[in-house]
């Protein structure tokens, strides 16, 4: 596709994106910066955003092989992709299958423990405010997305979950929880947008429990890049 990068938009805490000379495409470019706790936690995940990007984009095209829609159109190059411009839903949608993270903590459930449904949160993105919980009579009530668009998003949410669920248990990984983002086109549909990646994922080995993710990066656990290069392999042997 013959598109070209015009100015940077947005820089994320793991991407940038610019402006195209299409009004109906942005290019997203993968970092290898890693944050945590609201940014209060940096570093460098080496090769992390070429990892992200190629992941990322093979979700995408798996998911729309099994009819989700989203904004991947083509990657450029190594850290660059072609995504359709959407509007982001500022929320953080986060299934879950396991219990783990922000979860245990707050309802005082172990790590590990299989949830007998998956789980379906969202957080407002609003760094200001550190991403607080939100419910949908709230989400309505401040306009952050209408009743229709949260039907959309919690079916998209779901399907997502299935298909990645299954993906990773042939790769012998358990999908234990993740987030994703969501974004409007201008025609007002609602489609998978931002990454899915170790970045957003939890993954664990469903041998060992091993963490493949940045929890890793999150908890100084050591063996960070050999994880986000693990699931990779996995998905690229597959
Ligand atoms: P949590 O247990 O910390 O709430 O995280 C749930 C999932 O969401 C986990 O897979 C990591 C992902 N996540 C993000 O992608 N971005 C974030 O800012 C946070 C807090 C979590």
């Amino acid at each position: 596709m013959d598109i070209k990068k015009l100015n940077q938009i947005y820089e994320g805490k793991a991407k940038k994106v610019y402006a195209t000379d299409s009004p109906d495409y942005y290019i997203v470019e993968y970092k290898d910066d890693a944050t945590a706790f609201n940014g209060l936690k940096h570093g460098t995940i080496t090769g992390k955003g070429i990892i992200n990007n190629k992941m990322s984009n093979l979700m995408f095209q798996l998911l729309a092989k099994n009819g989700v829609k989203t904004h991947f159109v083509e990657q450029i190059n190594d850290r660059e992709t072609i995504v359709k411009a959407v509007k982001i839903v500022p929320l953080e949608i986060i299934i879950r299958n396991v219990a783990a993270g922000s979860f245990s903590k707050r309802y005082g459930v172990e790590e590990g423990r299989e949830l007998l449904a998956p789980t379906l949160e969202f957080s407002l993105k609003d760094d200001a405010l550190n991403d607080p919980l939100i419910n949908d009579s709230h989400i309505i009530a401040l306009g952050v997305a209408t009743e229709n668009e949260l039907e959309q998003i919690r079916t998209l949410a779901y399907k997502v979950n299935e298909v990645l669920k299954n993906f990773f248990a042939g790769l012998g990984v358990k999908l234990i929880d993740f987030k994703i983002e969501a974004g409007r086109l201008p025609n007002g549909e609602i489609i998978l947008a931002d990454e899915i990646s170790p970045d957003t994922c939890r993954f664990w080995d469903a041998k060992t429990n091993e963490k493949l993710d940045k929890d890793r990066f999150r908890r100084d656990m050591g063996g960070v890049e050999e994880a986000y290069q693990e699931i990779f392999s996995r998905i690229n042997n597959a």
